[in-house]
């Protein structure tokens, strides 16, 4: 089967970033010349799914706003012969086929992804965060689904994390296969103690599911912090299938962390195509004055 919906929580507090976040999304917070959230728009956009379902929560309509048509907006540019922005402005509203549903409490990442289950219905699907950036040749959207039509299996994103970080994050034990960069999944630890595990392969906001993952997420009670984790729904459904790890091509930027976030406007403000050079001139001076 092909995936052709992509679910993107954004109904998260965004406690790491306040005050920033109090009152503005984390997901419309500006790398560049755009804000995060478009830049995983653009990416699931560029790998050939055909419609977005964003998961939102009050105090999160900019973001449906950022990808809606402003009528007002609209005419005022071309009244002012703004032609350009005009196109810009609209090819944004025409990325992609956008819907969204509405997390009434914030009941966690798992509890997050169970509110699609009507609009994503009976197929697999792909989960990215609103705050995890990939910068990749490849969009790692688009390398996971081409895996995805191979294995036709339940697949996360993971990267290679120090012993000192694996308690961050939720950690796969795995077994390679004969695919590169891709290993079958054997355990998975929720942000592990330290010394408990020695697999460094950290899961990332990236995923491709399959449909039984509601009925699981569904009987999943709550866990760590109170909420409903998707970890403990995907231990579950490895239990019924087969699922793999994969270490995609590029570099994770967490946008909802402060560090991470000004990591990957450096990133992204580099390879910027207008502004890229003078950016790299400038950090140059700056690390010469250290
Ligand atoms: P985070 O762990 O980043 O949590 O959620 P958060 O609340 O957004 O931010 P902090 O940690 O308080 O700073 C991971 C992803 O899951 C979504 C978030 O929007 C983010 O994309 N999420 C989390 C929900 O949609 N609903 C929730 O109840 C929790």
């Amino acid at each position: 089967m092909k995936v052709r919906k992509a679910v993107i929580p954004v109904a998260g507090l965004g406690t790491r970033f306040l005050p920033a976040t109090k009152a503005i999304p984390k997901e419309m917070l500006t790398i560049v010349d755009r804000p995060t959230i478009q830049y995983i728009v653009e990416e699931v956009v560029s790998s050939g799914i055909d419609q977005i379902i964003f998961v939102t929560s009050e105090g999160k309509s900019a973001i449906e706003n950022h990808f809606d048509y402003d009528f007002h907006l609209d005419c005022v540019l071309k009244e002012k012969n703004k032609r350009n922005l005009c196109e810009e402005l609209d090819s944004i509203s025409n990325l992609i086929d956008i819907v969204s549903v509405r997390q009434k409490k914030p009941l966690g990442l798992g509890h997050a992804i169970w509110t699609a289950r009507h609009v994503v219905g009976n197929e697999p699907f792909m989960v990215l965060l609103g705050d995890d950036l990939v910068l990749a040749e490849t969009p790692c959207a688009k390398q996971m689904l081409d895996l995805f039509d191979e294995l036709q299996e339940p697949i996360v994103a993971v990267q290679r994390v120090s012993k000192e970080q694996t308690h961050q994050y939720g950690i796969v034990e795995g077994e390679e296969i004969d695919r590169e960069r891709t290993h079958m999944v054997k355990r998975m630890v929720e942000k592990p103690a330290p010394g408990t595990t020695d697999s460094d392969m950290a899961i990332i906001g990236r995923y491709i599911l399959t449909p039984e993952i509601f009925d699981l997420l569904g009987r999943t009670t709550p866990g760590h912090g109170g909420e409903i984790q998707l970890t403990d729904a995907l231990l579950a459904l490895k239990n019924l299938r087969s699922m793999y790890a994969y270490e995609f091509e590029g570099t994770r930027y967490d946008a909802g962390d402060k560090l991470g976030y000004l990591k990957a406007i450096l990133a992204y403000g580099m390879r910027h195509e207008k502004l890229g050079s003078d950016l790299k001139e400038h950090i140059k001076e700056l690390a010469a004055g250290l």
